[in-house]
């Protein structure tokens, strides 16, 4: 079990930008997230190391649309990271334009015995964590790295994401939350229970370390 380290910080961003530039120049295999949080990391990722042709980037999970859709996460990463970037990283993005199921098995494929350095991942005001929602059935799914069902909260399409146990595998996890609107998870994430009704708890549940980085608002203050 692993006790979550959380930072409060003004500019949360700023401090993950700073790691995921670290990692790029690292050459280590990054998992990506999406959401309307990460892309000022992003942002700033791209700036402080445009040569990120070291490392490899994955997503934690995709909704499914075509890349250039604007709820695309992948093309949340290309327009706010990879298009600023001089030197490309090795992008392994989940096809989201397939059909669910094919790409879910596609993705898993890719990412057998691939050993994951950096897990960024953001929490839902339900608790939810990559398109992993609260009770649903993806979360019991223990063999396969990769699965899909449907989304719980908006945008309201299928998702493709990695199973706990794939997100588990990561070497350190990192966590980046803002807005009051996410306080009453936060709290129920990393203090409460490790319970499939906040699937983010869960990953307290490994031995990876868990860093949160998360605004004033956030925390509760
Ligand atoms: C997605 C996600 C999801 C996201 C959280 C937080 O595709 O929506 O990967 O898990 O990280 O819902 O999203 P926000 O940054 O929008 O709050």
């Amino acid at each position: 079990m692993t006790e979550p380290q959380l930072h409060v910080l003004a500019d949360p961003a700023l401090a993950v930008g700073e790691l995921l530039a670290d990692a790029a120049r690292g050459g280590e295999a990054i998992v990506l997230t999406g959401g309307s949080t990460p892309g000022k990391a992003y942002m700033h990722a791209a700036a402080l190391e445009p040569d990120w042709s070291a490392a490899s980037v994955w997503w934690s999970d995709e909704r499914c649309v075509p890349p250039d859709d604007e709820r695309s996460n992948y093309g949340l990463a290309k327009r706010t990271l990879l298009d600023r970037l001089a030197h490309q990283p090795e992008v392994h993005r989940i096809r989201g334009e397939l059909d669910p199921a094919d790409a879910s098995g596609e993705y898993g494929k890719k990412l057998e015995g691939v050993a994951l350095d950096l897990l960024l991942v953001g929490l839902g005001p339900d608790g939810h964590v990559a398109s992993l929602f609260p009770h649903s059935p993806q979360l019991d799914e223990r063999e396969r790295l990769v699965t899909s069902g449907p989304a719980g909260l908006e945008p309201f399409v299928d998702r493709v994401t990695m199973t706990l146990h794939a997100l588990l595998s990561a070497r350190r996890i990192v966590f980046l939350i803002s807005g009051a609107a996410k306080a009453d998870a936060v709290e129920r994430a990393f203090r409460g229970a490790i319970t499939p009704e906040v699937p983010a708890s869960l990953l307290r549940d490994g031995d990876a370390p868990i860093d949160v980085y998360l605004d004033p608002a956030a925390s509760g203050g």
